[in-house]
């Protein structure tokens, strides 16, 4: 009854019947969340109590039965291991770290642009998917994949999200379960398979490498906790891989999403992209690429990335909350095991907060950095671009590195085209029509584009 597009229609439904809604889905109570100011209720007031993730069987066969740190229960243990990924992956430290390994995926992808067939249209999405891929793995596991290989981790990644934002019967009814009706379980077991070989292939490779002279990376630290014997929590082979696979399923998707979104609004809007390429220009020069150290001065760029993740959050619905005991908010009772849905794709487009919510504003940004909107996020919650509360994204800094790096240096190294631009002389209308998989919301229509190079110091990198 909701549709392809869920988070539209309850929104819909919530200007009818309010910003808080209850709604039955099978046997399970859950509530719907879709004003700023009742978000707050859930991700800062009662947060703690709202910490937890529903089970489901996607969620129990990609997590390793919960040894990650997105589906699993809020606990010491999911504590202890997202403090672990920040200390050695996502904290400034690390990022700074790895700064050479961001610049150097760049330049290949740029490289990778250079050498393709320059009359062809090329896919945004199918580019950068491969840079923040690449960027991930060698980051975390320290291991550098061909293209070939990073095409088939990102078909993995997409397959996981759509099994998990699939309905699956046996979640709701489950005497059913085991008949597997919709063939979905037999779908997971295949892609547990798939990917639990390739990581295990990873830990195997750092097992056997054993040098100390190598850099160390998040697979040794992993290592490491799971050899203590005494410490306070039991890191199995299982933790590690549901780590990983955590790390490869949260910045994947998300960032190339971003980038396509970004990248449509500015071939749509010429001003908006001359105003983009005008700071580059101006920041950067026509004599060089793009460096990482340039971000903190093109502060439109970083506008149009929170303008683009307003309008088209990277999943239009927060991960599920669940709540651990019966609460009050606001007057109503909920109950144990609700389950919280928040809509940040209304609340982004909320007309009490956002003038002109429904068009693409970048300058509103700028008006309000350093106010409301900061690298935190924006403390009236207006808009949720890495979710709130102890459930935030952990990978907000390495995210936002990966859309603004990528997303300036395709428009800093090139000029870009629609391909029936040409044909017909004049500037194509872009579909911008979302596609829900159930968890992450990208385009309908992927986004081709016609490049032309803008530097001509990139001719060196062919
Ligand atoms: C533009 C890029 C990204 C966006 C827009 C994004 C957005 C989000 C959002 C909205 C959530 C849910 C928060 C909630 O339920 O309140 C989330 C959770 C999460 N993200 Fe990200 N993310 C991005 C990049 C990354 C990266 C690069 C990583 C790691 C390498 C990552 C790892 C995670 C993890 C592990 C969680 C689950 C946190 C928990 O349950 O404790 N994300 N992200």
């Amino acid at each position: 009854m909701l549709g392809e597009l869920p988070h539209r229609a309850m929104a819909a439904l919530s200007m009818k019947y309010g910003p808080l809604m209850s709604l039955r889905l099978g046997p399970a109570l859950a509530i719907v969340v879709s004003s700023p100011e009742i978000a707050r209720e859930f991700l800062k007031t009662h947060d703690q109590l709202f910490a937890n993730k529903p089970p489901s069987a996607a969620t129990k066969h990609l997590s390793y039965n919960f040894a990650d740190i997105a589906f699993t229960p809020y606990s010491p243990y999911w504590r202890h291991m997202r403090k672990l990924c920040a200390l050695e992956l996502l904290s400034s430290k690390p990022l700074d770290y790895f700064r050479f390994i961001r610049e150097e995926e760049a330049s290949a992808m740029i490289r990778s642009i250079i050498n393709s067939d320059d009359s062809l249209p090329l896919s945004i999405k199918q580019t950068v998917s491969c840079l923040s891929t690449a960027i991930i793995c060698r980051m975390a596991f320290n291991r550098k994949y061909s293209d070939q290989e990073l095409r088939a981790f990102n078909s993995m990644i997409r397959e996981s999200f759509l099994l998990l934002g699939s309905f699956n019967i046996g979640d709701y009814i489950p005497y059913l379960d085991w008949m597997d009706l919709q063939g979905l379980n037999r779908r997971m077991k295949k892609l547990h398979k798939t990917h639990d070989y390739l990581l295990e292939k990873v830990i195997e490779e750092h097992v056997a490498r054993n040098d100390p002279k190598m850099t160390h990376d998040l697979v040794d630290v992993l290592l490491a906790a799971s050899a203590e014997k005494d410490g306070e929590f039991q890191v199995s082979r299982d933790s590690i891989k549901g780590v990983l696979f955590d790390m490869l399923l949260g910045g994947s998707d998300t960032a190339p999403t971003a980038i396509e979104w970004a990248m449509s609004e500015a071939l749509r809007n010429p001003p908006v992209m001359k105003k983009l390429q005008d700071e580059l220009e101006r920041v950067v020069g026509l004599g060089r690429m793009v460096c990482e150290s340039d971000l903190p001065r093109l502060v439109y760029l970083q506008a149009v990335v929170k303008e683009t993740l307003r309008l088209y959050p990277s999943g239009p619905f927060l991960t599920r909350h669940l709540s651990a005991a019966s609460c009050n908010v606001l007057g109503y009772e909920i109950p144990h095991d609700t389950v919280v849905l928040v809509n940040d794709w209304a609340i982004g487009r909320d007309r009490n907060s956002w003038e002109d919510a429904e068009n693409f504003i970048p300058e509103r940004f700028m008006e309000r950095v350093g106010s409301e909107v900061d690298a935190n996020g924006d403390q009236n919650f207006a808009c949720l671009l890495f979710g709130g509360g102890r459930r935030r994204c952990p990978g907000q800094q390495l995210g936002t590195l990966i859309v603004e790096f990528g997303l300036a240096q395709l428009l800093h190294c090139f000029n870009w085209r629609l391909p029936l631009d040409d044909i017909n002389g004049q500037n194509q209308e872009l579909d911008m029509t979302e596609r829900f998989n159930g968890v992450t919301m990208g385009k309908a229509r992927e986004l081709w584009a016609i490049p032309t190079p803008r530097l001509e110091c990139i001719a060196h990198l062919k």
